[in-house]
């Protein structure tokens, strides 16, 4: 039986690593650091001295697309190896994290069920088991996260969620400017909007495809008044960040729904977000998606994206670099698809008006602090080169 009167105790907390697991976790950070900056540089100087001359010598012009490049790139020895160090290293990033996860795992369940029973921090869980999981999540593992975000091993589960945690952590382990703050991008988007938009005043802000939420809490820490609400596909996902979110006291609404049809009211937020979202689903589930937000939206609300940029938006070596994760690398058929849309075009097309779309890059808030960011929104200062978390692409409309 519950005790009503209990304290939450840190769903992350009861995960504990041995040395050796803490060490791979160390190697796997760093490996991943050595294949995105020091390798990605050296290849990137390889294109740039011999493969792109040669390509020009033989063809008589540059290489204008990413296919031109990954053409020309593919049978280098260094981005065989690269590609194949860093296909190795994703799937390490998942294993590093499982044993630790599952010898958890019956605590995590426990806690995340009192978590929603008890509902401290005025949060709410919603799942609904007849859901039906969208195909681009349930025929594949993304990421090659074994599993995919939706997977049931057990009663209540919260193992995925729980992978998806302190694996990110091991991901962005070997970035300085990003580690221990796995939310960076909702937190840039919504320093943005307050600094450049003081008079904004969003009081309900929808995050789709919130996965754990980590990108949704620093919302709520810039914009106190505001009632949170994250929707994903994935029960362990919702159950294990309303865990976090009531134990931390951010007052969230998770519920399991599919993006494409939400049972929300129309004009009902104000914000509509999302991260790392709309390149893993097809551009007709984007298009849905947008239509949904349009009509949740209230007049004079945003609804904000970051993305990968598009192709338009890069150079052709950017772009072949970007689109490894496409495909069967990364696991992420749609990835190529989206990158290749008009973002603008697919906001206009779900009713929003042209001349109340935007696109822009923004700088990682707590990599730079709130002086320089200010001065970025202020364009006192030049937004850094996309890659590795420096900066986001951000689109959206006003509605
Ligand atoms: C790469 S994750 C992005 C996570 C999160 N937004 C972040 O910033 O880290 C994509 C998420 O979208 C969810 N998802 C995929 N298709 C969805 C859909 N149609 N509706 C709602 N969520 C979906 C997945 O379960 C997954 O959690």
């Amino acid at each position: 039986m519950l005790d009503q009167n209990k304290n939450l105790s840190d769903i992350s907390e009861v995960m504990t690593f041995s040395p050796t697991e803490l060490s791979r976790q160390g190697f796997v950070s760093a490996l991943r650091k050595h294949i995105m900056v020091d390798l990605a540089s050296e290849m990137r100087r390889d294109y740039e001295s011999n493969v792109k001359p040669a390509y020009a010598a033989k063809t008589g012009s540059e290489p204008s697309t990413a296919r031109d490049v990954k053409k020309a790139m593919e049978t280098r020895t260094l981005y065989r190896m690269w590609s194949s160090l860093r296909y190795n290293a994703q799937e390490m990033v998942w294993a590093s994290v499982q044993n630790g996860v599952e010898r958890a795992l019956t605590e995590m369940i426990d806690l995340a069920k009192d978590a929603a029973v008890m509902n401290p921090a005025g949060g709410s869980l919603r799942l609904d088991p007849q859901l039906e999981i969208p195909r681009y999540v349930s025929a594949l593992d993304v990421h090659l996260m074994p599993g995919c975000f939706h997977t049931e091993h057990t009663q209540d589960d919260v193992a995925q969620g729980a992978v998806q945690v302190a694996g990110g952590d091991v991901f962005r382990g070997g970035f300085r400017h990003r580690k221990g703050n796995p939310g960076g991008v909702g937190e840039s988007i919504a320093h943005y909007l307050k600094l450049k938009h003081p008079e904004f005043d969003p009081r309900r802000i929808l995050d789709l495809g919130c996965n754990t939420g980590k990108n949704l809490f620093p919302y709520l820490d810039v914009f106190p008044n505001a009632e949170a609400y994250g929707v994903d596909v994935g029960a362990p996902l919702l159950r294990y960040g309303h865990a976090v979110a009531s134990y931390e006291g951010h007052p969230v609404h998770f519920s399991q729904q599919n993006a494409e049809h939400l049972d929300f009211e129309d004009n009902t937020f104000d914000i509509v977000t999302s991260s790392f979202f709309l390149h893993e689903l097809p551009v007709k589930s984007t298009q849905a998606i947008f239509g949904e937000a349009y009509r949740v939206l209230k007049p004079g609300g945003l609804m904000v994206h970051m993305e990968l940029p598009p192709n338009s938006e890069v150079d052709p070596y950017y772009a072949f670099y970007l689109d490894w994760d496409a495909g069967s690398n990364n696991n992420e058929p749609f990835y190529a698809e989206f990158r290749n849309q008009d973002v603008l075009g697919l906001c206009s097309d779900a009713g929003f008006q042209s001349e109340k779309c935007l696109k822009f890059l923004i700088p990682n808030y707590s990599s730079f602090g709130h002086d320089k960011f200010e001065a970025f929104v202020n364009g006192d200062m030049p937004v850094p080169q996309h890659g590795n978390g420096a900066s986001w692409f951000i689109f959206g409309s006003w509605k």
